[in-house]
């Protein structure tokens, strides 16, 4: 079977025209203003430069792109009939790419909620998810008949436990609470999602941030760590979608928090056509605190993340490329799911020459190494179907803004010129020297 290549980007990270044609803003657009000091109302500009973006992407000689579409773009406001210029826009772009030869991946929510869903309770109230299929009727109203990879959501870890708990994303919310009811809710609008979206021939799934959960050393009280660690971060979510219910630990510790009603979990159970993997680093879990205890004062189980011994990016993730085989031999055995590597890549401090070319021999190293441990996988025997790079260009890195950069193609913001580093030009010849 022939193996996807591709890039991936974000709404909010490339477009700009933050305020064109109607759209309103997203918590994105708050938060980045309020709290981060930087934005993306310009970003890449990616929505006035399209046509030359994709000839670009078809450059890269990949055959896919990953891209999400913005709520607020589509749908002023988040509730109501589609914004015809906003809609126009990614049916412009998908038959772009496809006169190109390149096959949409298409996410219907890479974090955008709109500002007037967040003020009325947003992921934490049970009316998100709701409005979130209307939504995405209107896209797959739009677009089905030309889209045939769709993904639901991406990484709604981040968007529940970083926007919810940690308040490090958009909205900037601090409550254990609220991240919980907004698991629960993320995982209702993939259900309802899954079901406007899917046909007899399409692809639909979810795209997850999956660590390697590994255990620290094979004591038992560690591999129970490593476990756990799983299940907070990936089984919080695969296990309702999979298998249609949470994981007992989960249960145990913070059931009462999640407000399921009767009938949620057979909405949640969509099992995806292809699980989305977006994979950066691995991290060891011991059972431990450092005084040897295994439970904190309150009597939970401890699960103490470790860095493992390894190189680091310039964003200081340890780079290991083989536990990544690993982790897809697991998630094959252990959910028996297609896979696709829909986000990976690397934050190096770049070093443009003054033609704007970079040398970016660590980020060249980074993908090579991942690139191999997936196709690695597959030879083992996991259904790994694609890999995407992140990202076809530097673009607007959420919290950290414009100074952490993982494109393949170097973007100048004040020109906007693009132009494709030295680990472009190797993602180029490994595509065409095949899986
Ligand atoms: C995960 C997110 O999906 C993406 O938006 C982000 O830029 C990358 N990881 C890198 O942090």
């Amino acid at each position: 079977m022939s193996f996807t290549w591709g890039v991936a980007t974000s709404a909010y990270q490339i477009e700009g025209a933050a305020a064109e044609d109607g759209r309103t803003p997203s918590i994105w657009d708050t938060f980045a203003h309020e709290v981060v000091g930087e934005h993306g109302d310009v970003a890449c500009d990616h929505y006035h430069r399209m046509p030359s973006d994709v000839r670009l992407i078809k450059s890269l000689g990949v055959n896919a792109y990953r891209f999400s579409v913005s709520w607020t773009r589509v749908q002023p406001g988040g509730r109501g009939p589609a914004n015809k210029p906003g809609l126009d826009f990614y049916d412009r772009l998908v038959d772009e790419l496809l006169a190109n030869g390149i096959d949409p991946w298409l996410t219907l929510y890479h974090w955008d909620l709109p500002q007037e869903l967040e003020d009325a309770g947003g992921w934490p109230h049970r009316d998100t998810p709701y409005r979130f299929a209307d939504f995405s009727q209107l896209v797959v109203d739009r677009l089905r008949d030309r889209v045939r990879h769709w993904q639901t959501l991406n990484e709604p870890w981040c968007a529940a436990f970083l926007g919810y708990e940690h308040g490090v994303h958009a909205p900037g919310r601090r409550s254990f609470e609220d991240a919980m009811r907004a698991t629960h809710h993320l995982l209702l609008a993939h259900g309802l999602a899954t079901d406007v979206a899917k046909n007899a021939d399409n692809s639909v799934g979810i795209a997850l941030n999956i660590g390697t959960a590994t255990p620290h050393t094979d004591d038992p009280v560690d591999i129970a760590a490593g476990r756990r660690a799983h299940e907070n971060v990936a089984g919080i979510f695969l296990d309702p979608i999979v298998h249609g219910h949470y994981p007992a630990s989960i249960l145990a510790d913070h059931g009462h928090l999640l407000p399921i009603q009767d009938g949620d979990l057979e909405i949640i159970n969509r099992r995806p056509d292809v699980l989305g993997v977006n994979f950066y680093f691995g991290q060891d879990f011991a059972g431990r605190d450092e005084q040897g205890n295994t439970h904190d004062a309150a009597g939970r189980a401890i699960v103490r993340e470790i860095k493992p011994d390894a190189p680091e990016t310039a964003m200081g993730w340890p780079i290991t490329p083989d536990r990544f085989t690993t982790l897809l031999l697991r998630l094959h055995r252990e959910y028996g799911l297609p896979l696709a590597v829909t986000e990976n890549g690397a934050v190096y401090d770049d070093d443009p020459d003054p033609e704007g070319f970079v040398a970016d021999e660590e980020r060249t190293a980074y993908l090579k190494a991942h690139v191999e441990a997936a196709l690695a996988a597959r030879d083992q025997g996991a259904d790994v179907r694609g890999y995407f790079a992140w990202s076809l260009m530097d673009n607007f890195e959420w919290a950290e803004g414009y100074r952490r950069r993982f494109g393949l193609v170097a973007v100048d913001y004040e020109t906007q010129r693009r132009t494709p580093k030295q680990s472009a030009l190797w993602f180029r010849e490994r595509i065409r020297s095949g899986a």
